[in-house]
């Protein structure tokens, strides 16, 4: 029998309690933060939809798998464990383990990138882009244009501009581009899927030019849902088959396994190309660890490893993808601009279009964020000029959109908390007149956005 309501396909085991602030509390908490929310204490908030990196609820397998976690320096059962995992949905050659996302990152635009040359990406996150940028090379964006247009539906607003990427393979020569990135899900653009027609369409311009084709593939298992929900064809495909052709389909990946793979930290470097695994684990020595275990623990290879199985469950996917819609639905009927469709781990509210009386380089979408936790605790992330407007020469622009992210970390908010936000998000909307600019203080060469510090500015 078929019912409407989808529900969370788990039940709770154990509980954290979360803390009720006051309106006061939150106001001085806040100030004290310089306006900005990475700034914060925790626990001055309610509902930390902050990222879903690292912050989702490991499953009773997965504290079990930590249990069973062997410490051994080299060859420790846990790293086979971990690797057979992350071979049964990406069979590439070398497996090069690593603390987290950026640190494989890291690693291989060390390895791989320097200055005059160029890394296309449909687009990059932002340790990515600096990642790119602290080498000397250039980090460009190719979305669609469909991507930068917030309230326009398409199923697979994170594919690349296939035209573009071959124009700039083209303008600049293969040997300026040591790689092309897919980002899937694309974060920054809203957390919104690519198709596997796109990744075929990027694979055979990167065939035509012989350049290696990597994915940022953090949200793989929510990107291939996608897939088999929108895309032709592929809807009575298991997920795990899909995220394999999705691999088929690259050289090489970098992984975040704070995201899909439900751990609290970890990730990853994966190659084909042997002589350039071999550079990759030269470097990972420095930095990681023994190739074996790459900055982790041997329980945190295992509670990968069974993450990596949740993660591709149908039953899991629909509720989470659905889940997140859900307060996309919610912020819809209180009339808030936010990226369509829902993406698959966070909401987009359209900052810019919602304040237009705050120009970019007053950014709206910080101003949004703090009104968020101001109003009712809920910590929300700025993705927009803050984030992406200062140019490593020092000077300024817009970026592209000015957002505010909530993202939703995995198995950890019921429906009322969920509910909860949305009653905060209208709240804001109704007294949108009322909110003004701010000006940054502070900031740091790069990366602004973790540590600027800002004022308000009257008007
Ligand atoms: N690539 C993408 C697409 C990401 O979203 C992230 C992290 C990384 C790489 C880096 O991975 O954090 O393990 O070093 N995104 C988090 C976020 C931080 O909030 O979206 P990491």
């Amino acid at each position: 029998m078929a019912f409407r309501t989808i529900i969370e396909p788990f039940r709770i085991h154990s509980v954290e309690p979360l803390r009720l602030t006051t309106d006061e509390e939150r106001r001085a908490a806040i100030r004290e933060a310089g306006f900005n929310l990475f700034a914060l204490r925790a626990t001055d908030v309610l509902i930390d939809l902050l990222t879903d990196s690292g912050t989702g609820a490991m499953s009773r397998d997965q504290w079990a798998a930590i249990q069973h976690g062997d410490e051994s320096y080299a060859g420790s059962p846990s790293w086979y464990l971990f690797l057979d995992a992350v071979r049964e949905l990406f069979p590439f050659a070398h497996v090069i383990p690593t603390h987290q996302g950026r640190a494989a990152e890291k690693i291989l635009f060390t390895a791989i990138a320097g200055p005059g040359q160029v890394v296309p990406n449909n687009t990059h996150f932002d340790t990515t882009r600096a990642n790119v940028e602290f080498t000397g090379a250039e980090a460009v964006d190719l979305p669609i244009p469909e991507a930068l247009v917030p309230s326009l539906e398409h199923p697979f607003k994170g594919n690349m501009d296939v035209a573009a990427l071959e124009q700039l393979l083209t303008d600049r020569g293969r040997d300026a581009v040591p790689a092309v990135f897919v980002t899937v899900t694309n974060n920054s653009g809203g957390g919104q899927p690519v198709s596997l027609e796109n990744l075929r369409a990027v694979r055979a311009v990167c065939d035509a030019f012989g350049v290696p084709l990597f994915l940022d593939a953090c949200r793989f298992a929510e990107n291939a849902w996608f897939i088999r929900e929108r895309e032709p064809g592929q809807e009575n495909r298991p997920v795990a088959e899909i995220v394999r052709e999705m691999a088929s389909l690259a050289d090489g990946m970098t992984m975040s396994a704070k995201k899909d793979p439900i751990a609290n930290i970890g990730g990853w470097l994966a190659v084909n190309d042997d002589a350039l695994a071999e550079r990759c684990r030269n470097l990972l020595v420095l930095t990681e660890g023994f190739p074996t275990y790459g900055g982790l623990a041997g329980r945190d290879l295992e509670a990968i490893a069974q993450g990596l199985k949740e993660a591709v469950d149908h039953d899991y996917l629909r509720y989470r993808i659905r889940s997140t819609e859900y307060l996309g639905d919610a912020l819809i009927r209180a009339g808030i601009p936010i990226v369509r469709p829902t993406g698959g781990h966070a909401i987009y509210l359209d900052a810019r279009e919602l304040l237009p009386q705050i120009p970019p380089l007053e950014y709206p979408g910080q101003v949004l964020a703090v009104a968020l936790y101001e109003a009712g605790g809920v910590r929300g992330c700025e993705i927009g000029t803050v984030m992406f407007g200062r140019r490593p020469d020092g000077t300024e622009e817009p970026a592209a959109l000015d957002l505010v992210r909530l993202a939703i970390p995995r198995r950890t908010y019921t429906q009322s908390h969920i509910d909860y936000v949305g009653e905060v998000c209208a709240q804001v909307a109704e007294r949108r007149d009322e909110l003004r600019g701010l000006r940054i203080t502070y900031e740091p060469a790069a990366l602004r956005h973790f540590t600027a510090r800002f004022e308000q500015l009257n008007g």
